[in-house]
């Protein structure tokens, strides 16, 4: 799908669909909508005088133009309340857009720039929203039918502008950037866990790095015994499947000083291990290595806008089975910070391969931490699945990374970690319990983090909740949401423009 632009105007554009936007209470129709009404002797005015076009946010009125221009169809999106405009708004309607032409199997659509001139909107976001809806609501996961269904891909979208400006060609490639991070990390997540395994996961990773020229190293089972990786080795005890501790480094400064660390769980199955799930949805669990995706598909869109910022990706992998060589509740390990851990649940591995995937970024320079992870059933309880929970030792980072999240568009909720949550995670015998009990079950689990962490400044995304859905929107298909991916990219553009002092 290629998004361009065209100054020709909508008496002259061939398109399968002309894709227009209309404010709430409009009376007449504004702008290109204008045009278009012109050539179409008044139509699009008597829609609205009969109320069958009212503007209502989201609202579609499919038109034909039965040859009165080369455009067939016109499509006018409802843009809401002129004040609340913004720009959700427009990768919502972007995306409502791109749904429709796949309905109508359109190959060409054209559509007006949507709140081009809007206060509420900057110039750059009129076009990098655009993009990213569009390129979200094109995405289909391709699956395994031995007989394939035909899936209507779009082959232009045609932004109706008279001016360009250097702000908006950018915006394009910003927005689809963003679009096509996520949906790489959507096709890793929504991948079964037989086909996705570690090694996969580090072929992918390889591919990402390659294609960017950015320098990458993948640690097997002897390295992490070298240096003592006790966390990721547990869990990957029970697994045939060989482990892998994944890192790509992108350097966007000269000086490898302030790094930015994305750590992503890559548990390409998690069964429970000894500690076994119910047998109900544990399919479910090959999705739990949306985090470490979320980390790849941040860096497939970082490789293509180039930020100045340095960044270590680190995504240690494995699978959590049980076997004879299993590791098992009771058992102590020692992670690479030294510290030892009591696993009392097998089924709470995430935090100890996460344990050792920040030390590692650490040792590997990063100054600043984000770790990604599906930690905890219990941030569904906490959040349910529209808000991801996040956590932090450094409120001031919170704060920057809050705002990249907004600008994408993603939900993000903090939870405290007050130091009285830490009794429960304290062991008898060893320096920490892998559990903290069933009370504020995803804040003990980033306290456990925490704990690695130290003191560098460190934000933890629990996942679990949003990194899958069974409701489809305009911008997400059921499965894998890729969520996370555009506040990664974000915070790390806001990184390379602001520096990171
Ligand atoms: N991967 C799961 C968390 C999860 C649950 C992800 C539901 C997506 C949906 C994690 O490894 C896990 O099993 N956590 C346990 C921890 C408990 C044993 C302390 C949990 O949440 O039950
Ligand atoms: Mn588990
Ligand atoms: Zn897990």
């Amino acid at each position: 799908m290629k998004i361009e632009f065209t100054n020709l105007n909508v008496a002259e554009i061939k398109a399968d669909l002309l894709v227009f936007g209309h404010y709430l209470n409009e009376k007449k129709p504004q702008g290109k909508l204008a045009e278009l009404d012109q050539v179409l002797d008044g139509a699009i005015s008597d829609l609205i005088q009969q109320g069958d076009i009212t503007g209502k946010a989201k609202e579609t009125v499919l038109i034909h133009t039965f040859g009165k221009i080369p455009a067939s169809r016109v499509l006018v999106i409802g843009l809401g309340n002129y004040d609340q405009f913004d720009q959700d708004l427009i990768r919502e309607v972007a995306a409502i857009a791109v749904k429709q032409g796949i309905k109508v199997k359109a190959k060409r659509i054209a559509s007006c720039p949507f709140g081009i001139n809007h206060p509420n909107v900057h110039e750059h976001h009129v076009t990098h929203s655009f993009a990213e809806g569009a390129v979200l609501a094109a995405y289909h996961f391709e699956g395994y039918r031995s007989e394939k269904e035909e899936h209507h891909q779009i082959e232009f979208i045609q932004l109706m502008a008279d001016q360009v400006s250097e702000e908006l060609e950018y915006g394009i490639e910003c927005g689809t950037a963003y679009g096509l991070g996520t949906n790489l990390a959507r096709d890793l997540v929504n991948s079964p866990g037989n086909l996705m395994t570690p090694t996969k996961m580090a072929e992918k990773a390889v591919e990402i790095a390659r294609r960017y020229g950015m320098e990458y190293e993948v640690l097997g089972k002897e390295e992490m015994e070298r240096l003592g990786m006790g966390g990721l080795l547990a869990v990957a005890q029970g697994s045939d499947q060989p482990p892998k501790m994944i890192v790509i480094k992108y350097r966007g400064r000269e000086k490898w000083d302030e790094v930015l660390g994305f750590v992503g769980k890559g548990l390409t199955f998690d069964s429970g291990g000894i500690s076994l799930k119910p047998a109900a949805n544990m399919d479910e669990m090959k999705t739990d290595m949306a985090g470490g995706a979320a980390v790849l598909g941040a860096m497939e869109a970082i490789g293509r806008l180039r930020p100045k910022v340095n960044i270590v990706a680190v995504i240690p992998s494995t699978e959590n089975l049980p076997s004879g060589k299993a590791y098992k509740p009771g058992d102590v390990i020692r992670t690479m910070s030294g510290k030892t851990i009591e696993v009392l649940n097998t089924d709470a591995e995430g935090r100890l391969i996460l344990a050792d995937g920040i030390t590692y970024a650490k040792k590997l320079g990063a100054t600043r931490i984000i770790d990604l992870a599906t930690l905890t059933g219990a941030i569904l309880v906490a959040l349910g699945t529209v808000t991801t929970g996040a956590f932090t030792n450094d409120p001031a980072f919170l704060e920057d990374f809050k705002k990249s999240a907004k600008k994408a568009g993603e939900k993000i909720w903090q939870l405290p970690t007050f130091d009285e949550y830490k009794e429960q995670i304290k062991s008898q015998i060893a320096d920490l319990k892998n559990t903290g009990g069933r009370n504020a079950g995803s804040i003990t689990a980033a306290l456990f983090l925490d704990a690695f962490a130290e003191d560098t400044p460190w934000i933890h995304l629990d996942i679990a909740g949003t990194a899958f859905t069974s409701k489809e929107t305009p911008t997400t298909p059921k499965g894998a949401t890729g969520v996370m991916v555009r506040s990664l990219v974000q915070i790390a553009k806001h990184y390379g423009k602001h520096g990171m002092k």
